[in-house]
């Protein structure tokens, strides 16, 4: 099939590259034509493993194209994914100027039948307007526009592999063909048929994906409902960390335990700094506001997102419990992306955390294996290092603020004796706490008891 994405950003380059690996002709645009260019030289505007060979397969040969020029998209393409962002206004809620933008494009462009896809985040009842949108602006075009809500469960770090062996495909839609041109769209998904790059042909076995065909309002609801009921599971399971911490409980043990109830689930239990990225803090808050506006008063969900907010700050008091005064204080910064295998620092815990210590007075430096371009971008002033070593040398504590996998593999005794003070404080529980005892760290970490140091003398709090 002949398929348009709009926005070529994480989520419509995966999706774009993924469904030209899956056989279709696709054509991806985005306004910003510093990205498209960046495209055309066969380079990636992000940072996603995999994504980079399905890109490059697949433009050479002949099957996923890139413009600057979005009305294509609008006249080339039978169905065209909406892929654009939907940024929080300042009241929370989302930015829909972008759609609505888009969708007037479509409807004055196009000159035949469309499928018109929204990918994007949207709050239920956009599909609605959409489609208002495109009859009004495009009468008198002679097309006619289908809508139809296919709401992305793609987590940035293993997008790729998230879209070609998704868990379910939810489709919104208002009429059977709507439905059949989607189904033909994901039939390798669905019959898994298909050389998967990321395996490279030999995918492990896996159940194939729920079609689950809906309401378009209920696809919308589906993404919202999901997004928060995940960051309610990490709010709360950061909640459960604080009390183990008091209790002399570990975290890890006990949520391994709680998760082992099917009807609860082990996934999304990890402690930490909380929730951040472009799609959980937004759509958490997006989420709440569209309740609000509907008379439905969701406090459970402000309540996840004060828990969030408030992880910054209690680890921040924890640092300043070990160190007493933080003014003047070296400090290391391990990980500044929002989570591991990604660039990305939209809402990443570390923003405020670095902002929170220089209000403090204290001597940053930071290193990330991918996203010191994005955070020199937002802090032209902050110390970056380049590398984990570096920024550990003389410092009085080191963070770990991302849980990348090449931290755990750093030689921690080098570190030890580089450090003026070898104190750790990990945010993400990525380190064993007996391995760093042995080497003799101050070590402390999210709802796992602390290990005397050879010699401490017990502080109490
Ligand atoms: C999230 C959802 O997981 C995807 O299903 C969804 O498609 C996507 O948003 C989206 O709406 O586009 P993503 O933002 O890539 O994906 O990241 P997650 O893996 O969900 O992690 C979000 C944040 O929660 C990260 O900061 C991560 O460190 C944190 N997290 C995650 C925890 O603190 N604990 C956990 O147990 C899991």
């Amino acid at each position: 099939m002949r398929i348009s994405v709009i926005g070529a950003g994480y989520v419509g380059l995966v999706t774009g590259a993924c469904l030209a690996e899956l056989g279709h002709h696709v054509l991806c645009t985005d306004n910003d034509k510093s990205k498209i260019d960046t495209l055309d030289r066969g380079k990636l505007p992000i940072f996603e493993p995999g994504l980079d060979r399905v890109v490059e397969k697949n433009r050479k040969q002949g099957r996923l194209s890139f413009s600057a020029d979005p009305a294509r998209a609008a006249t080339e393409g039978e169905a065209i994914f909406i892929c654009v962002g939907t940024p929080p206004l300042p009241t929370g809620d989302a930015d829909l100027s972008s759609i609505d933008r888009v969708a007037q494009m479509i409807a004055t462009e196009a000159k035949s039948d469309k499928l018109v896809v929204e990918k994007s985040t949207v709050p239920a009842q956009t599909g609605q307007q959409l489609k208002r949108v495109l009859e009004i602006y495009g009468r008198g075009s002679g097309a006619r526009f289908r809508v139809a809500s296919n709401p992305e469960f793609l987590r940035e770090g293993t997008a790729v592999s998230d879209f070609l062996h998704p868990d379910r495909i939810v489709i919104g839609v208002s009429d059977e063909v709507a439905e059949k041109q989607l189904h033909e769209i994901y039939r390798p998904v669905l019959e898994q048929k298909f050389h998967c790059p990321v395996h490279d042909g030999a995918c492990p076995p896996s159940p194939p994906p729920a079609w689950l065909v809906t309401t378009i309002n209920s696809a919308e609801l589906i993404k919202h409902a999901s997004n928060s009921f995940l960051a309610l599971k990490i709010s709360y399971a950061n909640m459960v960390a604080d009390l183990a911490e008091k209790l002399g409980a570990n975290i890890e043990e006990v949520m391994h335990g709680v998760g082992l109830d099917p009807r609860i689930g082990a996934h999304f239990f990890r402690p930490g700094l909380g929730f951040g990225g472009f799609c959980l803090p937004k759509d958490l808050q997006a989420f709440v506001r569209l309740a609000e506006r509907n008379g439905v008063d969701f406090a459970m969900l402000r309540e996840a997102e004060r828990i969030n907010h408030q992880r910054i700050a209690g680890f921040v008091e924890k640092l300043r419990h070990s160190l007493w005064v933080l003014k003047g204080k070296q400090i290391a910064m391990l990980g500044l992306a929002f989570k591991a295998n990604t660039d990305d620092i939209r809402f990443a815990p570390s923003i405020e955390l670095i902002k929170r210590l220089q209000a403090e007075g204290v001597r940053l430096s930071a290193y990330d294996p991918q996203a010191m371009e994005k955070i020199r971008e937002q802090f032209p002033d902050l110390n970056c290092a380049t590398d984990a070593y570096e920024a550990a040398r003389g410092a009085d504590a080191l963070l770990i603020v991302t849980e990348w996998e090449e931290f755990r593999k750093l030689d921690w005794a080098r570190i030890h004796k580089d450090m003026a003070r070898p104190l750790v404080m990990d945010g993400r529980n990525l380190l064993s706490a007996e391995a760093m005892k042995a080497l003799g760290f101050e070590y402390h970490s999210i709802g796992r008891p602390d290990l005397p140091v050879r010699g401490e003398t017990k502080v109490l709090a």
